[in-house]
């Protein structure tokens, strides 16, 4: 006897978004489409392979997402390509190369699917789905606070803005952050002792993230550390600051979190991340701050730019937590009582579509009359037209509400049409 073969499977911590969840996403695309589109925002659709030096001098050598997570191969060229950890870098790739942003200031958004090599866990997956926004050419905060906006009235719309908070804070420029930086290292220094292996190394590489350790051990020599926020140059705290009126002056609640750097290493002046606590340990939905040194570093002139990232499967869990939502995906159900009504029954429903482009008609090919009607009534349709030999020699098409207590009748094929019009 043969052997059977394994089942094969998908790769750990990539998940296939099963027919009972695409309802939800294609909500949530809608909302985000429509919102982006109220703000002035144009989607800009990018390869999900790039040139791996792409993501390693943007996203910064020492970071975990480079050290670590990326998922890096050779072509067939002998060339490091790389499946995108995020989409900023990308996207400034993208507006340099197409010269988008030559003279001109450029609101673009992005969607798709994003690799890291991280732990799975719920929440958080090895493919995952991001929702990107970014604004190139505007200096003024009143952006950096718009996008913000933005993203407070997605949470409305969905009904989710209650278990959402928002964290703020500023890097500063570059220079007030390198400033920090030796004061930093200096402070730590001090406290070698309380510091675990990876912030040592990190001590030596990128000493702001150890601000970002989640380890207990370390909380208090993170919580007396100096503050960031008392570094900061006079343009950085005035940046800081309109950003704060703005939000304060649109009703935005949020805390100010002196601790939050951010994982890469692209960010200055504003960073914040919003946050909930209803998903388990991976709470943070959304993040984004600006990164006016990016575009000089790949070879572009000096632009300021700010943008976020939302994680759509984090938002999915929250509504499904919060607000669980249930999508009708049919409207109505065909049954067919005599093999004789299969093809007139495919003209009827082809001739219906012909004129309500929108109805969404599931045919029920085979089976009992029982078994139809049963599938009929799981299906979520509110109606079902049947067609059996008696509707076949009048010309008839026989109607059953299946969410109403109303009788069953029976109405003329010709005017089936404006019936489902005035049912729909
Ligand atoms: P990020 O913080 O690395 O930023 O990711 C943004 C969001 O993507 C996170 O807040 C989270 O919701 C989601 N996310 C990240 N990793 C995973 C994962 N493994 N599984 C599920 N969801 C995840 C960026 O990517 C920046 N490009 C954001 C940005 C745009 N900054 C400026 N413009």
């Amino acid at each position: 006897m043969e052997a059977k073969p394994i089942p094969l499977t998908a790769i750990r911590g990539m998940n296939d978004i099963l027919p009972i969840d695409t309802p939800l996403w294609q909500y949530f695309e809608a909302k985000i489409r429509e919102i982006a589109a109220s703000y002035g925002y144009q989607e800009i659709r990018m390869p999900i392979v790039e040139k791996t030096e792409l993501f390693v001098r943007s996203i910064g050598e020492v970071t975990d997402i480079v050290e670590k997570e990326m998922y890096t191969f050779l072509d067939r060229n002998g060339d490091s390509l790389t499946l995108r950890p995020e989409g900023t870098a990308q996207c400034v790739r993208a507006v340099l190369e197409n010269g988008l942003i030559h003279n001109q200031s450029q609101r673009l958004w992005y969607t798709g699917p994003m690799f890291r090599h991280e732990r799975p866990q719920k929440g958080r997956y090895r493919q995952f789905y991001q929702v990107g926004v970014e604004a190139f050419g505007l200096a003024g905060p009143e952006i950096d606070a718009e996008q913000i906006l933005m993203m407070a009235r997605l949470w409305k719309v969905l009904g989710i803005q209650s278990a959402i908070r928002l964290e703020i804070n500023s890097l500063g420029t570059l220079e007030s952050r390198q400033k920090y930086k030796e004061i930093c290292v200096t402070y730590f220094r001090k406290h070698i002792s309380q510091l675990d292996d990876d912030s040592k190394r990190r001590l030596e590489t990128n000493p702001l993230r150890i601000l970002d350790s989640k380890n207990p051990d370390m909380a208090e020599v993170i919580q007396k550390a100096p503050s960031l926020l008392d570094y900061l140059d006079e343009p950085s705290r005035a940046h800081f600051e309109g950003f704060k009126r703005v939000l304060e002056n649109a009703d935005i609640q949020y805390t100010v979190n002196p601790r939050l750097v951010r994982g890469l290493d692209y960010y200055c002046q504003t960073v914040y991340e919003w946050i909930t606590d209803d998903i388990g340990a991976q709470g943070t939905v959304c993040a984004g701050g600006r990164y006016d040194g990016l575009v000089t570093m790949m070879g572009g002139k000096p632009t300021p730019c700010v943008g976020f990232a939302m994680g759509i499967e984090r938002i999915l869990l929250l509504i499904h937590k919060l607000n669980p939502m249930h999508f009708q995906t049919v409207d109505v159900s065909f049954l067919f009582l005599t093999q004789n009504a299969i093809l007139p029954g495919l003209k009827l429903a082809e001739m219906v579509r012909d004129h309500i482009s929108h109805i969404r008609i599931l045919m029920e090919w085979d089976g009992s009359a029982k078994s139809q009607f049963k599938r009929a009534d799981k299906s979520g349709a509110k109606l079902a037209l049947i067609l059996g030999e008696e509707e076949l020699a009048n010309n008839t098409i026989s109607v059953k509400f299946l969410r109403e207590d109303m009788q069953q009748i029976t109405i003329e094929q010709s005017s089936l049409v404006a019936f489902l019009l005035g049912h729909s």
